[in-house]
């Protein structure tokens, strides 16, 4: 476009100021003539007619350009969430990533960019992610291509925990569960040989947080002496497309190299959830990969035990519940107040303690959790440290300083149940939640 016709177009406008077909011309023009301080202007003029994604695009292709990062930034990402498939969003989204130094993200929002659409192919921008990765220490995925099948994930750490189920208060039916489902196999395999249960599967358990899910699978391997590897799946899923497979790959072989073994997958709705996301075909052979890891069909299982742990369990793919994968479906509920009594005890059991009147503390903590009980043991000692260094010895908690911290805290497990409720009652598919129900005293 010329100037000439630039001039026409302005002048069209002074008459017709809210005629967004033309606005939007004018400030395709002014950006295709590299005038990116006046096409912001008009791109901000046109947003106020018209909000269309296309419109915000515009704008948020100026920002960059005029090396207003940060506000391109945020502008892409509100984009993205209404319009996660939109490519050239998408494309200019890993632009201002790597301008801001996150090339993980630059690096996956540019491959779903020109996966989507070729004209977003920008081989020199893909070698410079690529380079910085590497600066960065990061795995590429062309680069391991060839990584061996021992080599370990670089997210997942092992370790033998200390802690065994007497270090886990009340939970009684979750570790009777627990022992039936997973450690019972695992040490009298023939047993269930001799009466044909296949061995293999894994538990899940669900529930609000705090209430001790990541805390009894760490203590299931304490128990049985086994290996403990726990990796959050939003660290699988945040390894870009085409290398996570091979990480989950190496993950699982990493368990089966250290027999027995608790593999623990926490927070493994993010794998099922949302289908608008952003990622979503990647993660659909995400989840194909994990159930064939998890079915064991090319590498034997054994001696792998196979947890995990959500709170949103309506999230999580069906595909996971079917049976001989994650066919327990465990319910871990608040504390009562006999198992809020043995969480006190066991977070005073090595404290410097003073005649704890521990029932009477209990009885004012209705909805606590495991985490909230353990915290006022916390709150209690943080009290009494000052005192302490002033004195210049140890004073011991009492159980004013316990009931003082009892006022502190703040359970967040309402929230939780005001949501799992519906699902438990407009969701509840062969009565996979009535544990909740049954917990929230509701007939159905
Ligand atoms: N039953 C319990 N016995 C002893 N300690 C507990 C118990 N429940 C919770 N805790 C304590 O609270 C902390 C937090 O619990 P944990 O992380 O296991 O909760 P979670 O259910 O995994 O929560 P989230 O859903 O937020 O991951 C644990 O590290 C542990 O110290
Ligand atoms: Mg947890």
């Amino acid at each position: 476009m010329t100037d000439e016709q630039i001039n026409n177009l302005k002048e069209a406008l002074q008459f017709s100021p809210n005629n967004a077909v033309l606005r939007k011309m004018l400030a395709d023009a002014l950006f295709n003539l590299t005038r990116y301080n006046e096409a912001e202007n008009e791109f901000k003029t046109l947003i106020e007619t018209d909000a269309s994604s296309s419109a915000k695009t515009g704008l948020a292709k100026c920002f960059y350009l005029l090396n207003k990062i940060e506000a391109a930034h945020i502008l892409l990402d509100e984009i993205l969430k209404n319009e996660p498939d939109h490519a050239e969003a998408n494309f200019y989204f890993a632009k201002a990533c790597f301008s801001k130094g996150d090339y993980k993200q630059a690096k996956q929002s540019y491959d779903f960019a020109s996966g989507l659409n070729d004209d977003f192919e920008d081989l020199d921008f893909e070698q410079q992610i690529n380079q910085k990765l590497r600066e960065s220490g990061m795995a590429v995925a062309n680069l391991t291509e060839n990584l061996d099948e021992n080599d370990e994930p670089f997210f997942a750490d092992m370790e033998k925990p200390k802690i065994n189920f007497s270090d886990v208060g009340g939970m009684d039916k979750v570790k009777e569960e627990i022992a039936l489902k997973v450690i019972h196999p695992l040490t009298n395999p023939e047993i269930y040989k001799a009466f044909g249960k296949k061995i293999g599967g894994g538990i899940m358990l669900y529930g609000p947080p705090g209430c001790g899910k990541t805390h009894i699978a760490r203590a299931t391997a304490g128990e049985i002496k086994a290996n403990f590897i726990s990796v959050g799946i939003s660290d699988v899923l945040d390894m870009w497309q085409g290398n996570s497979e091979k990480n989950l790959h190496s993950l699982f072989q990493k368990a089966r190299n250290s027999t027995p073994c608790v593999l623990f997958f926490d927070e493994v709705d993010a794998m099922g959830a949302s289908r608008s996301d952003m990622r979503s075909n990647s993660s659909r052979f995400l989840i194909n990969q994990f159930l064939e890891e998890m079915d064991g069909v090319k590498h034997s299982n054994e001696g792998v035990l196979i947890m995990a742990a959500t709170n949103s369990p309506w999230y999580v793919d069906a595909a996971f519940r079917r049976s001989g994968r994650f066919d327990r479906i465990i319910f871990v509920s608040p504390p009562d107040i006999k198992a809020r009594e043995e969480i006190l005890n066991i977070y005073l059991k090595d404290k410097p303690t003073d005649n704890i009147d521990v029932k009477a503390i209990v009885k004012n903590t209705e909805e606590f959790t495991g985490a909230d009980m353990k915290a006022l043991v916390d709150i209690a000692i943080e009290s009494k440290l000052p005192e302490s260094i002033k004195q210049n010895k140890v004073l011991p908690i009492n159980t004013t300083d316990l009931k003082k911290a009892v006022s502190l805290v703040k359970s967040p497990t309402k929230e939780w149940f005001s949501s799992a409720k519906n699902y438990a009652l407009y969701s509840n598919e062969g009565g996979q939640y009535d544990d909740i129900l049954k917990y929230l005293n509701i007939k159905k």
